[in-house]
């Protein structure tokens, strides 16, 4: 099945006779990460034959992209939809009309915008995220436990000690967006071997519920709250911390952005890579600083990147990347990334 796909006046018809066009509209706050937004949702809707389209219709609207889903899919794609990062608002076309009709909130569309490939066509509202939900999940009102003078304590809001190695707040756009690239949807296991205060253990967990996660971190204060999470947790130094070879489908983290941290970050992941399967992933978020850095000491030991963005959060700049351990899989990916790459 193909990943990505240009639509024309020959071939429109061939995929809207059993596919539906899905509609996808970026958060605000990640508005310029389209690239990695596209890929989240290709990753997450992998499981029910999402279809990008390189020229997607309304593509003079800002922050948005389409996806061909299967018609009978459409039940697990909705289900799927709760679960995305960077994208908030779903929309759906409908070309079973020569009407062309804007029932949705999107603002700016012309009826002239409603027509595509030379078929006209409806859109409205399919799906909005839940705005509770986000809340709820960030890291200012999620619950977590730290281990203070040996007692549990229970706390809200917990961003770390504030020290270089210690700040802790990964926004849940972010952590979703990062399990989503990881393909969670084949996962059996993923390891944080960064989890701190547990943005990606939580993520996880909320978008694939039996996945099992590891997580690891050299400060004692997070273990109960990660193993709170559901996470097998281990407290200790990453660079030595021992797992089983072939256990792990992902590695999915966010690094400590200090640069004194750079090369134990790099020992750490030479010492996890044999315990990645031979298809395994990597997805991390660094400092734009590590970036350079860590791509190439990833790539020196034997992992293809798949995706790489500069991710503006809140004024600082960082970078999103994922690598896989297969060159196969890698091949097999080069469609969307190559695709994915060449959008501005
Ligand atoms: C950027 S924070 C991770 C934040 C996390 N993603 C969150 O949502 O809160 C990086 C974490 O790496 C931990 N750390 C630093 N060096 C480490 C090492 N060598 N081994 C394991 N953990 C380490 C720090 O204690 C810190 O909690």
């Amino acid at each position: 099945m193909a990943s990505c796909i240009s639509i024309t006046g020959k071939n429109i018809d061939d995929y809207i006779k059993d596919h539906l066009v899905l509609l996808f509209s970026l958060r605000k706050s990640r508005i310029k990460a389209k690239k990695l937004a596209i890929m989240e949702a290709y990753f997450a809707l992998y499981p029910v034959g999402g279809i990008f389209i390189k020229n997607g219709p309304l593509g003079n609207l800002k922050g948005v992209f389409s996806f061909l889903i299967p018609e009978e899919n459409m039940a697990q794609a909705l289900s799927i939809l709760p679960t995305i990062g960077y994208c908030n608002k779903f929309y759906l076309l409908d070309f079973q009309t020569n009407t062309p009709e804007n029932n949705s909130d999107l603002k700016n569309v012309s009826e002239r915008d409603l027509v595509w490939k030379g078929k006209a066509f409806r859109i409205s509202n399919f799906y909005f995220q839940d705005k509770g939900i986000y809340e709820k999940q960030s890291v200012d009102n999620r619950k977590f436990i730290i281990l203070q003078n040996n007692k549990e304590k229970v706390v809200y809001g917990y961003r770390g000690d504030g020290s270089e190695m210690g700040r802790r707040a990964l926004p849940v756009e972010d952590a979703r967006c990062m399990v989503n690239l990881s393909m969670p949807g084949r996962a059996e296991r993923l390891l944080d071997p960064f989890a701190g205060g547990g943005g990606i253990v939580y993520s996880a967990k909320y978008i694939n519920k039996k996945i099992k996660v590891f997580s690891v971190d050299i400060d004692p204060v997070v273990a109960p709250g990660l193993e709170f999470y559901g996470s097998n947790h281990f407290t200790g130094d990453s660079s030595r911390v021992r797992f089983p070879a072939a256990f792990f489908d992902s590695l999915v983290t966010e690094v400590p952005f200090s640069s004194n941290a750079t090369v134990n970050i790099i020992k750490a992941i030479n010492n996890l890579k044999g315990s990645l399967k031979k298809d395994g992933r990597i997805v991390l978020m660094s400092s734009m600083n590590q970036a350079t850095v860590l791509k190439k000491a990833i790539g020196d030991i034997g992992f293809y990147p798949y995706i790489s963005q500069k991710v503006n959060r809140k004024g600082t700049d960082v970078a999103i990347m994922g690598w896989i351990k297969s060159y196969d899989k890698y091949k097999k990916l080069q469609a969307i990334s190559s695709t994915v790459k060449s959008i501005s």
